[in-house]
């Protein structure tokens, strides 16, 4: 139940709508205030009362009933006290219900979400900059079908431009088909970063004629091509696959090679283009941004060029409700360019793109993060952590069975986890020892909770049911309270675009349920109150696997 509506559907005062009072109510800092809170010095405005007035009047006019234990005015607050019993059998009878569904919803039947992410550049590995893009995005993505979307998930894949053809003319010179193909990514890599250092005019001529031919479709250069961008893609779906992350389409920059000639006749025809020297512009001075580029003197398309093509592309071919592109902030200007010149060529629709920005991740240990301009590639932050893990789990329980498993979820785990527990934007530091902490606000944590409770539920069997009657300690009430809470939070996470609110969310279930289970005994219960504290334990280990599995992170059954 939506206690919030129930409250707001109680309260009668002349101009003020029950979606007014519904998002007005706030949950207290202390529980021993209430469950919700009404500040009341919000209506005094157009009620011309005080709000201590307004808080005694409503006070007196709604009678407690099976939903509202109490309501009380306290300094021009209006606190409410919701039924603990009822609220929890009604939560624990739905979770059990529900299961793997609960938090889910059908409020975006209908609606399709396109989300950009992780896009990689063919023949450059992943470094750890690329972590925050990559899981984000597809904890955004598994939010959004939980929520009843229909979410594709888009890897705008960086295959187009001038440096595919100083590849090919470095793999001329230097590279041989069995070294690459054993060294794969890297070993292409190095060739372009060889190139880089050692090119001479006469290089980059040749480069530029490579180049010229993969866009002119001759069959050696695009073979070459073609040959990296698979070298490419069997890396990153390695990764993908340790991460969980899954995409519906790979249509990257190149795919827009065809698209882009009636843009810019559509531009050109609204008298969008104007030449600056020799290249074609869109003016943005009016809207305080330099000129975006769209092409260039020798007649080359731009990053922008493509990206608007693909906007175009994704509203005709998917119809979406958003279209949003998680991508580090460094890119601010390139999103609110290209997205105005769309906005300019009148697609009203330009208002559902959303450009999902965050921080910079570093690594903590600054030893290992650049080693003479050498970058961190993120499968080596990955068998790292993973490595630990399995360190830190066999010193805690040194008789599990299948370690290499358990070690796996939970370094990949704390992989994820750190990268998605603070608000987005904020720059992070990654600290192995820190996100694999039993103690802190981890998902080792959280794993090591849902351990715990799956060890209770394992001793106590089958057999119990949510007894008739029960009353609730302060503690079982928490727990129930952050239990009915999590279907709010996800749609919240959806709103802000910010995992980080599940993240939170997890290991806040986490502490709540460790509290009880220290205060409260669970097997040894008497009758009736042990099965209750069961189907508690069982729904919080229920919710916090729903919850990690919305972030891509896998539960093992024992730590
Ligand atoms: N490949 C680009 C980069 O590494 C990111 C692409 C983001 N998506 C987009 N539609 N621009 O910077």
């Amino acid at each position: 139940m939506d206690h919030k509506k129930y409250i707001a559907d109680k309260i009668k005062a002349e101009g003020v709508s029950a979606e007014e009072v519904a998002s007005a109510l706030a949950v207290p800092p202390d529980p021993k205030m209430g469950d919700y809170a009404l500040p009341c010095f919000k209506f005094a405005k157009v009620l011309r009362k005080s709000p201590v007035a307004i808080a005694a009047e409503l006070a007196s006019s709604i009678a407690p009933d099976d939903v509202i234990s109490s309501v009380e005015a306290v300094n021009g607050y209006l606190n409410f006290k919701i039924n603990k019993g009822g609220l929890a059998r009604e939560t624990l009878e739905r979770i059990a219900a529900e299961g793997e569904k609960y938090g889910s919803s059908d409020m975006g039947r209908g609606k399709t979400v396109c989300i950009d992410y992780s896009s990689v550049n063919i023949a450059k590995p992943f470094h750890i900059g690329h972590l925050s893009t990559t899981v984000l995005g597809s904890a955004l993505y598994k939010i959004f079908n939980f929520l009843g979307y229909r979410a594709v998930g888009i890897n705008h894949l960086g295959d187009y431009g001038t440096q595919f053809g100083k590849l090919i003319s470095a793999y001329k010179r230097w590279g041989n088909r069995e070294e690459v193909e054993k060294g794969g990514i890297h070993a292409i890599n190095d060739l372009y970063v060889r190139f880089n250092n050692e090119a001479d005019e006469e290089m980059e001529r040749e480069a530029r004629e490579y180049f010229r031919l993969i866009e002119s479709g001759d069959k050696e250069a695009n073979d070459l091509f073609e040959w990296f961008k698979s070298l490419t893609l069997a890396y990153v779906e390695k990764i993908y696959k340790r991460l969980h992350v899954t995409f519906d389409s790979y249509a990257g920059e190149r795919f827009y090679t065809d698209k882009m000639t009636p843009v810019i006749k559509e531009l050109r025809q609204k008298g969008l283009l104007k030449e600056s020297n020799g290249a074609q512009i869109v003016d943005l001075e009016p809207y305080g941004m330099p000129p975006c580029l769209i092409l260039r003197s020798d007649g080359a398309s731009l990053y922008a060029t493509r990206d608007i093509a693909a906007a175009i592309y994704r509203k005709n071919t998917y119809d979406f409700y958003k279209c949003l592109y998680v991508v580090a902030y460094q890119q601010n200007l390139h999103f609110r360019q290209f997205f105005k010149v769309l906005e300019l060529m009148g697609k009203e629709w330009a208002k559902d793109l959303v450009h999902v920005a965050y921080g910079m991740v570093s690594l903590e240990d600054g030893a290992m993060s650049t080693r003479k301009g050498k970058v961190v590639w993120l499968e080596d932050v990955i068998s790292r952590c993973v490595e630990k893990a399995y360190a830190v789990v066999s010193q805690k329980n040194p008789d599990l069975e299948n370690k290499d498993e358990i070690a796996e979820k939970v370094g990949v785990g704390a992989v994820i986890f750190g990268a998605l527990y603070n608000n987005k934007i904020k720059d992070i530091t990654f600290s192995y020892d820190k996100v694999l902490s039993f103690e802190g606000e981890t998902s080792v944590y959280v794993q090591y909770t849902c351990a715990r409770a799956a060890s209770v539920l394992e001793k106590a069997g089958e057999n119990f049911a949510l007894p008739a009657q029960f009353d609730l300690t302060d503690e079982e009430s928490e727990v129930v309270k952050c239990l009915a809470a999590f279907p709010a939070t996800v749609v919240d996470a959806a709103d802000k675009y910010e995992p980080s609110y599940i993240a939170r969310y997890a290991v806040d279930l986490a502490q709540k349920f460790n509290k009880f289970y220290f205060d409260c005994k669970i097997l040894t219960a008497p009758e009736g109150v042990r099965e209750f504290r069961l189907c508690l334990t069982s729904a919080v280990l229920r919710v916090l696997k729903n919850a990690l599995g919305l972030l891509g992170i896998g539960v093992p059954d024992k730590m």
